[in-house]
């Protein structure tokens, strides 16, 4: 993030030709979920779904995003549980019949970015950790359906918080969505709450990772000893979901999805 971006009154705009570009970035993203998703079962352990996330990577050319970043030792983040974001793989991590799992990873492309994820149930889980998965992606859906030329940056956060509050579940304020482009991480910081008609103005070419962090609980956020692993402060799940969306002259695209 740098000074001259938060003054904007308009997150970067890219060209077509960038936005292509990162259009491949984001299939990749979408094909390593695929193939995660596919693996995700009881007795598998985060580890082996970052193996399939590497395996996607080397096949098709593409570099990650999130393996040394600021240290960080994997290409995907697998957030089981109460585990919100950022939870590292680990192979006595082992998916247990119930849990879910959140996997978030990205990949590089010509050197612009993809960032995405989803969450997903292991085995048959219980009712409310189905309508925590589905609530959080509907509130990124209907967020993205703001995306639009003369859409606001506060009109993405509102509409997540109103959908998620509607739900019965809270809304995790101290992590953001964020600009994509030639970095992972850009300006401006995308909130999962707002206010509509606020902040910055969406034009054609602006792309944002906009990703909603749902608790089943209270909205309270700890970071556990080895420095990553984000967890909800009164141990309640958590589902999360992210897409990197482009807004076009004919409305948004996601540039993540399969
Ligand atoms: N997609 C994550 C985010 O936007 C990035 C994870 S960074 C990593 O917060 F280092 F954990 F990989
Ligand atoms: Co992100």
């Amino acid at each position: 993030m740098n000074r001259t971006m938060l003054g904007a009154r308009t997150p970067p705009i890219r060209s077509a030709a960038e936005v292509a570009v990162m259009r491949r970035a984001g299939r990749v993203v979408a094909e390593m979920h695929e193939a995660i998703r596919a693996a995700i079962a009881p007795g598998v352990s985060t580890a082996a779904l970052d193996r399939i996330g590497r395996d996607v990577l080397d096949r098709r050319g593409a570099r990650s995003n999130f393996l040394g970043y600021h240290g960080y030792p994997a290409v995907i983040c697998a957030s089981p549980n109460d585990v919100i974001v950022h939870g590292i793989p680990a192979e006595d991590v082992v998916l247990a019949e119930g849990d879910i799992v959140s996997i978030d990873c990205g990949a590089v492309v010509d050197g612009w970015h993809g960032d995405a994820a989803f969450t997903a149930p292991v085995g048959t889980v219980a009712e409310e950790a189905h309508r925590l998965i589905a609530v959080s992606e509907a509130a990124l859906a209907a967020a993205v359906a703001t995306m639009v030329d003369g859409g606001r940056v506060g009109d993405i956060g509102h509409t997540v918080s109103e959908v998620v509050e509607a739900g019965g579940f809270s809304v995790v304020r101290e992590y953001t969505g964020h600009g994509i482009g030639r970095a992972m991480h850009e300006a401006p910081a995308v909130p999962n709450h707002g206010r509509r008609g606020t902040g910055l103005h969406l034009r054609p070419g602006n792309v944002l990772a906009v990703e909603p962090m749902v608790n089943a609980g209270g909205p309270g956020t700890e970071v556990l000893e080895d420095g990553w692993s984000v967890v909800t402060a009164d141990g309640s799940w958590s589902a999360h979901a992210e897409h990197t969306i482009a807004v076009t002259p004919d409305g948004p695209e996601i540039l993540t999805r399969a």
